[in-house]
C-alpha cells in the first residue's frame, strides 16, 4: 500500500504509528545531516524527516529529491519537540521519520509556484492548469464545488426530482445567444447546434410525464466573455409540472438555503425579497440590482425642465428624462468627478452633470442655469448634505437607466460601500413579456417565446403588448443574475398568439420549433421551470473574483483554452469529410 494515511490527517494521536504516505514534494530543506521534506497531498502537508545517522542509504537518495517529485515513504510518526512545533499547519505537532523511500516519479522545475498567495499571471496559470490545480486553494474550490453539487443532487432527489440527461448534439435553442455549430458528416451541409440550454427538451420531458426534472448540465453560448461568462458553463436546470410561480420560487429558496447551510454553515433568511422589474430599473438602473448598498437613483425631470440648462431641457423635450444619484459623503475631487464623467461617456452617455455640496450649499458650473428655488428643491429631493456629490444623467429613459445603473455600481466600489460576506438574494419579477425592436420592427421575447404572460395581462395582447407582464423570474445575488426561469405557455392557441406577436408566421414557427409544437398537441401539462448558473452561484458562495476560479479548465476572454490550444485548425482531410471549404477573413484567421 503506497498510502495508509493522508498527509494532512496526522496528529499527536498517531505518534508511534508506522505509516506510509504518498504525495508531492512541496519543499526540501537540507540541514546537513538531516533533510526535511514537506510532503503534500490533497489533504495537506506532513513533515517527513531523513536522518543520515538512522539510515544513510535513504538519506543519500533523499538528497536527490526536488520540488514536485512524487514519492512514497514508510516511517514512524514522532512528536516534535516543543521548539520545533509548527502552529501554522494542522499536522505541525508531528513529523515522520522515514524508513523507506520510493521515488515514484521525477518532475521538471515547475514554471509556476505550486503555492497559494503568489502573484502568478493568469495566462500562465491556465497554461499549466494541472499545476495550478495542485494548490491548496484551488483544490479546496474544486472540493467545495463537488460538495455543493452533491448536496443539490441529494436535496432534489429527496424532493422527488429525477435527473434526466438531454442531448448535446441538437438543434438551435431559443436563448438568444449565437450558437456553436457542429457540422454533420452524414448529412452534408447540415449542422447540429450545441444547446444554449436544455429548454426544449425539458419541456418535452414534461409532455413525457416526468413531472419533476433536473439536470446538472453543460450549456454553450457563443457570446462576448466577461468575468462571469464562459462559452461553456454549467446550469442546474429544472422543470416541473402542475406548479405555479410560488411553488418554483419556494423550491429554489429551500434548495439554496440547504446548500448554504450544509456547505458553508450559513443560515439564510427566507423568503427572499422580491422586486418588480420596473421598480428595479427606476431605483437602481438594473435588472440585477446590488442591494448591498444604497445610492438610489432619483427622478428630477420635473424640477429641471424649466431650467436654462439646454442639456437637461433638450433631453426632456425629446421625451427623455433626467435622473441622478447622491454620492453620499463622497467628497469627490474634481479629478474624481472627471473620471466618473469619463466612465459614463465610455458607456455612451453624453456627459455627467454634477453638484458638490459644500458648507455654503451647492457648488457647480451649472448653478447659473437654475433658480435658487429649484436648487433648493433639487437639494431636498436628493437629500443633499455637506460632503455629498450629486450626479445627473439626461438621456432617453432606457439609456439613462442603464448608465445610472453602471454609475451606481461604480460608485459602490469607488466609495467602498460593499462589505464582504453578505449574501443579498433578491427575486426579480414582473418582467415585461416583450420588448419592441425598432430595427426589426417587431416585438422580441424577453425571456423566450414559450414564456407565459400573466393571466390578468392576457387581455392586453391585442391592444398594448408592451405592457404585458411575463410569469418570469430571475434570481439575483449581490448584483449578479444567478438564475432565471418562467411558467411556460402550454396551450396551443396562446402559443400561436405569441408567435404572431413575435412576427413569426406559423410556418416559420413550425420550421424552428415544430417538434415542440407538435408535442404540445398531445396533452401538455401546465409547467414551468428555472435554471441556475452554477458557476456564478459557486463563485459567489466561495467569494471568488471570477467564474474561471471555480471552473477546472476555463477559457480565456478570447475563448481559448491555453492548456490545449483549442480552438485549433484541423486537417484538410477532416474538412473534406465534412464537405467544408474555408473562406477566411482577410489577413488570416
Ligand atoms: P438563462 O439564459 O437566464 O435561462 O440562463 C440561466 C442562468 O445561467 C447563467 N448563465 C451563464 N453563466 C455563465 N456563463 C454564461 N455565458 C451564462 N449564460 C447564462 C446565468 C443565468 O441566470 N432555459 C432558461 C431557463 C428557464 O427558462 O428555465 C435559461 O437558460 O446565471
Ligand atoms: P456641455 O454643455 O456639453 O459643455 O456640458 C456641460 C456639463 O453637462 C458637463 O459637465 C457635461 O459632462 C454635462 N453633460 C453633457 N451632456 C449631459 C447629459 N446628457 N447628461 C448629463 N450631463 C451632461
Amino acid at each position: 500500500m503506497k498510502k495508509t494515511h493522508d498527509c494532512g490527517t496526522l496528529r499527536l494521536t498517531n505518534v508511534g504509528d508506522s505509516v506510509s504516505l504518498s504525495g508531492w514534494i512541496q519543499v526540501r530543506r537540507d540541514h546537513g545531516g538531516v533533510i526535511f521534506v514537506d510532503l503534500r497531498d490533497r489533504t495537506g502537508i506532513a513533515q517527513v524527516v531523513f536522518d543520515c545517522e538512522r539510515n544513510k542509504e535513504i538519506f543519500q537518495l533523499a538528497q536527490t529529491l526536488r520540488s514536485e517529485f512524487v514519492i512514497s515513504i514508510v516511517g514512524e510518526v514522532t512528536a516534535r519537540s516543543q521548539e520545533t512545533v509548527n502552529p501554522k499547519i494542522p499536522t505541525g505537532e508531528v513529523e515522520v521519520f522515514t524508513e523507506e523511500l520510493e521515488i515514484l516519479n521525477v518532475s521538471k522545475t515547475p514554471p509556476i509556484y505550486v503555492e497559494d498567495d503568489k502573484d502568478v499571471d493568469e495566462n500562465l496559470r491556465l497554461k499549466y492548469r494541472y499545476l495550478d490545480l495542485r494548490r491548496p486553494e484551488m483544490q479546496k474550490k474544486l472540493f467545495m464545488r463537488h460538495n455543493i453539487i452533491k448536496k443539490i443532487r441529494d436535496y432534489l432527489d429527496d424532493k422527488g426530482f429525477w435527473e434526466v440527461e438531454t442531448p448535446v448534439l441538437t438543434r438551435s435553442t431559443p436563448e438568444g445567444a449565437r450558437d456553436y455549430l457542429v457540422p454533420s458528416r452524414m448529412k452534408p451541409g447540415s449542422f447540429y447546434a450545441l444547446p444554449q440550454s436544455p429548454q426544449l427538451f425539458k419541456q418535452l420531458l414534461m409532455v413525457a410525464g416526468m413531472e419533476k426534472y433536473f439536470q446538472i448540465v453543460r450549456c454553450f453560448r457563443d457570446e462576448d466573455l466577461r468575468a462571469d461568462r464562459q462559452p461553456e458553463f454549467t446550469q442546474l436546470d429544472m422543470e416541473m409540472s402542475f406548479v405555479d410561480t410560488e411553488d418554483i420560487l419556494a423550491y429554489i429558496e429551500g434548495l439554496v438555503q440547504h446548500i448554504y447551510r450544509e456547505v458553508l454553515g450559513v443560515e439564510l433568511t427566507l423568503p427572499f425579497p422580491r422586486m418588480s422589474y420596473g421598480e428595479a430599473m427606476e431605483r437602481y438602473g438594473s435588472d440585477k440590482p446590488d442591494l448591498r448598498f444604497g445610492l438610489e437613483i432619483k427622478e428630477v425631470s420635473d424640477l429641471v425642465s424649466d431650467s436654462q440648462f439646454k442639456v437637461f431641457t433638450g433631453a426632456i423635450k425629446k421625451g427623455g428624462i433626467v435622473r441622478g444619484i447622491n454620492a453620499k459623503g463622497a467628497a469627490f475631487s474634481r479629478k474624481d468627478v472627471d473620471d466618473l464623467t469619463e466612465f459614463c461617456i465610455r458607456l455612451g452617455a453624453k456627459g455627467l452633470a454634477w453638484f458638490m455640496v459644500g458648507p455654503e450649499g451647492l457648488k457647480s458650473p451649472l448653478l447659473k442655469f437654475f433658480t435658487s428655488e429649484r436648487l433648493e428643491q433639487l437639494s431636498q429631493r436628493m437629500e443633499a448634505q455637506e460632503g455629498d456629490v450629486l450626479l445627473f444623467v439626461a438621456d432617453v429613459k432606457e439609456k439613462a437607466e442603464e448608465i445610472l445603473g453602471h454609475l451606481r455600481n461604480q460608485l459602490g466600489h469607488k466609495m467602498d460601500l460593499i462589505k464582504g460576506g453578505e449574501n443579498n438574494f433578491l427575486w426579480l419579477i414582473d418582467f415585461p413579456l416583450l420588448t419592441y425592436d425598432p430595427e426589426e420592427k417587431r416585438y422580441v421575447a424577453n425571456h423566450h417565446p414559450f414564456t407565459s404572460p400573466r393571466e390578468e395581462d392576457i387581455k392586453l395582447m391585442d391592444s398594448e403588448p408592451e405592457k404585458i407582464r411575463a410569469q418570469a423570474y430571475d434570481l439575483v445575488l449581490n448584483g449578479l443574475e444567478v438564475g432565471g426561469g418562467s411558467i411556460r405557455i402550454h396551450r396551443r392557441e396562446m402559443q400561436e398568439k405569441m408567435f404572431e406577436l413575435l412576427g413569426f408566421s406559423n410556418d416559420e414557427a413550425y420550421e424552428q420549433f415544430g417538434f415542440l409544437l407538435q408535442a404540445f398537441e398531445y396533452g401538455t401539462p401546465p409547467h414551468g421551470g428555472i435554471a441556475l448558473g452554477l458557476d456564478r452561484l459557486i463563485m459567489l458562495m466561495l467569494g471568488a473574483s471570477s467564474i474561471r476560479e471555480v471552473i477546472p479548465f476555463p477559457k480565456t476572454a478570447g475563448g481559448s483554452c491555453l492548456l490545449t490550444d483549442a480552438p485549433a485548425p484541423v486537417e484538410e482531410k477532416q474538412l473534406e469529410d465534412l464537405h467544408i471549404g474555408l473562406k477566411l477573413p482577410e489577413g488570416g484567421a
